[in-house]
């Protein structure tokens, strides 16, 4: 159904995900992650064990695919304290125990993008987290070519705050990645380090670069494959 294209005015709905979209969520994750995923975490994710999720779909499909997911988030909490960005939190150890979020998965199904789907699912969980008074933060590794999900991560003040090299094998290549961190409810974030100034600089440049080539071609980025966080 996702290749029929999509009505003029798409109505997005943002819910749990439940169980009956186990299937759509296995079959969305093959198609748009270079890595397979068990069925133990699909199974985690539509009974909520350990994992907090958000779906879009869009209520202007018509009758059986209106709930249909077109996008999901799927993140697990983390405490702090055992998180690989321990040093980059003020705790607050008053209150208890400090947790983060860690985004697993998010994807769009490439017919619905560029529609802000991914950026409202982020948010979702922003706002979840920042609900929360323990959560420090939000954080995800991205693979370091995937442009279109590094912009999204930058828009939305996520701060990047490493490079991880070899983090990711595919296929048996090793590929870098981002660690990329929304520091909430009065988590100290560090200064500007020497990477994010170098990010925010390369990034700044390929936006440029993008919307003159953009302007001369008329076509949009066909983004890179890789899509995993
Ligand atoms: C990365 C990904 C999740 C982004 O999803 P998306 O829903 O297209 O993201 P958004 O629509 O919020 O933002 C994408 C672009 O659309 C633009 N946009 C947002 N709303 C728009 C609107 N109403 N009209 C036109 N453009 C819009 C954004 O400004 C952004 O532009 P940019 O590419 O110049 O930065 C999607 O490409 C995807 O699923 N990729 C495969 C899986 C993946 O990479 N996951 C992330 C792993 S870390």
């Amino acid at each position: 159904m996702e290749d029929s294209g999509i009505s003029l005015r798409p109505s997005i709905y943002y819910r749990p995900i439940n169980f009956n979209d186990l299937d759509r969520l296995e079959q969305i994750h093959r198609d748009i992650f270079p890595i397979k995923y068990e069925s133990e975490f699909f199974e985690r994710v539509v009974n909520g064990v350990g994992i907090v999720s958000w779906a879009a779909v869009d209520r202007s499909r018509p009758d059986g695919y209106c709930d249909e997911l077109i996008g999901f988030v799927t993140a697990k909490f983390v405490l702090a304290k055992d998180s690989e960005i321990d040093d980059l939190i003020r705790y607050d150890s008053s209150k208890g125990e400090d947790t983060l979020i860690y985004i697993l998965t998010l994807g769009v199904v490439e017919t619905y993008r560029n529609h802000g789907i991914a950026m409202s699912l982020i948010n979702e969980v922003i706002k979840y987290a920042s609900g929360l008074s323990m959560c420090r933060g939000v954080y995800l590794h991205v693979i370091a070519h995937n442009n279109p999900a590094i912009r999204l991560y930058s828009r939305l003040m996520f701060r990047c705050v490493r490079r991880l090299n070899g983090f990711y094998l595919i296929k048996r290549q090793h590929f870098d990645a981002f660690l990329f961190v929304y520091f909430i409810n009065g988590s100290q974030s560090p200064p500007c380090s020497p990477l994010e100034v170098a990010m925010f600089v390369v990034n700044y440049m390929k936006s440029g670069i993008k919307s003159v080539a953009s302007k001369l071609t008329n076509k949009e980025e066909k983004g890179l494959k890789w899509l995993i966080c």
